[in-house]
């Protein structure tokens, strides 16, 4: 009997690969208790945000995912977040607790540094070159500075934007330098790791790259991608052709699930599992 739902809260939701990835998870672990569904919430004529996540409690759910457009606008809903969220500014997952109270999570920053270890790539003392200012780049960038990351730039297109995220990542970690730019007109930084995090280069961006042609990299630098649709976006095909290390997205969205569903189950997640299930959809 299904007695322990999560979902995933969001619009438009009806391509998101969670449901499968862990429904996936909770079928090899002989979870048979525990469902997960899509949970779409309209923008229009007006969000019903707060009565969605309200319904959460009601409805007796375990917790859920929250992606886009609502990362951000969820906070004021929750009765509390944990230090990585409240920092971030930002909430990727919501656990129900047994008295009622909505926890904020966010899981996307451990997520991208767990799928670094598993490529072997540690981010202590690198350098780090961030592409983009929104939801992604802020979880990123503050993983990377937990984990000792010493030097990070951001570069946006709009660059007040890049500005504001320095400026808090700045409170927290006054002791490393970090910098911000406009994105195209400073991408000549060399950083031991650039990641992308802007939406250039997917679907239908995906002739597009957050990169100017004329700039190589080089053999020793990691590039990831968070877009894992296609698979390899023109910026990683670029850090290919010079012989980087390139990294789609795929398994950052593996790793921030994997995250989400050990805090709602407490059961270890089968992480190859969902990574082989995924790997089936494209
Ligand atoms: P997410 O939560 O996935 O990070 P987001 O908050 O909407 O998504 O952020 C999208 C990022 O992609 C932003 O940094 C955005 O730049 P702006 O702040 O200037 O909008 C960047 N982006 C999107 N389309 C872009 C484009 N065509 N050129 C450059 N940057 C782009």
């Amino acid at each position: 009997m299904i007695k322990n739902m999560v979902g995933i809260i969001g619009w438009p939701i009806s391509h998101s690969l969670s449901p499968i990835m862990h429904n996936h998870a909770f079928l090899k672990l002989s979870l048979d208790s525990w469902t997960y569904v899509p949970l779409p919430v309209a923008t229009s004529p007006e969000t019903r945000l707060k009565e969605a996540v309200f319904g959460l409690r009601a409805l007796g759910f375990k917790g859920a995912n929250v992606t886009v457009p609502y990362k951000e606008s969820v906070i004021p809903y929750l009765d509390s977040l944990t230090k990585e969220a409240k920092n971030i500014g930002a909430v990727n997952t919501i656990a129900v607790t047994d008295e009622g109270k909505l926890v904020g999570h966010n899981t996307d920053g451990d997520g991208f540094i767990n799928d670094l270890s598993e490529h072997q790539i540690t981010v202590a003392d690198k350098s780090a070159l961030i592409l983009g200012a929104g939801g992604a780049s802020r979880a990123i960038a503050y993983a990377l500075l937990s984990h000792g990351c010493r030097h990070l730039t951001i570069l946006n297109r709009t660059k007040t934007k890049a500005d504001d995220v320095v400026l808090k990542l700045q409170e927290n970690f006054n002791k490393v330098m970090i910098e911000s730019g406009q994105l195209h007109k400073e991408s000549l930084v060399n950083a031991d790791l650039v990641i992308n995090t802007t939406s250039i280069g997917l679907n239908e961006n995906a002739p597009d790259m957050p990169w100017d042609e004329g700039v190589a990299f080089s053999k020793n630098q990691v590039v990831y991608d968070v877009i894992y649709n296609p698979k390899l976006t023109r910026f990683l095909q670029h850090a290919q052709k010079y012989k980087a290390k390139a990294i789609n997205g795929l398994g950052m969205l593996v790793h921030q699930g994997a995250l989400s569903f050990e805090i709602w189950t407490g059961h270890k997640a089968p992480i190859e599992s969902m990574k082989q299930i995924l790997r089936t959809r494209f």
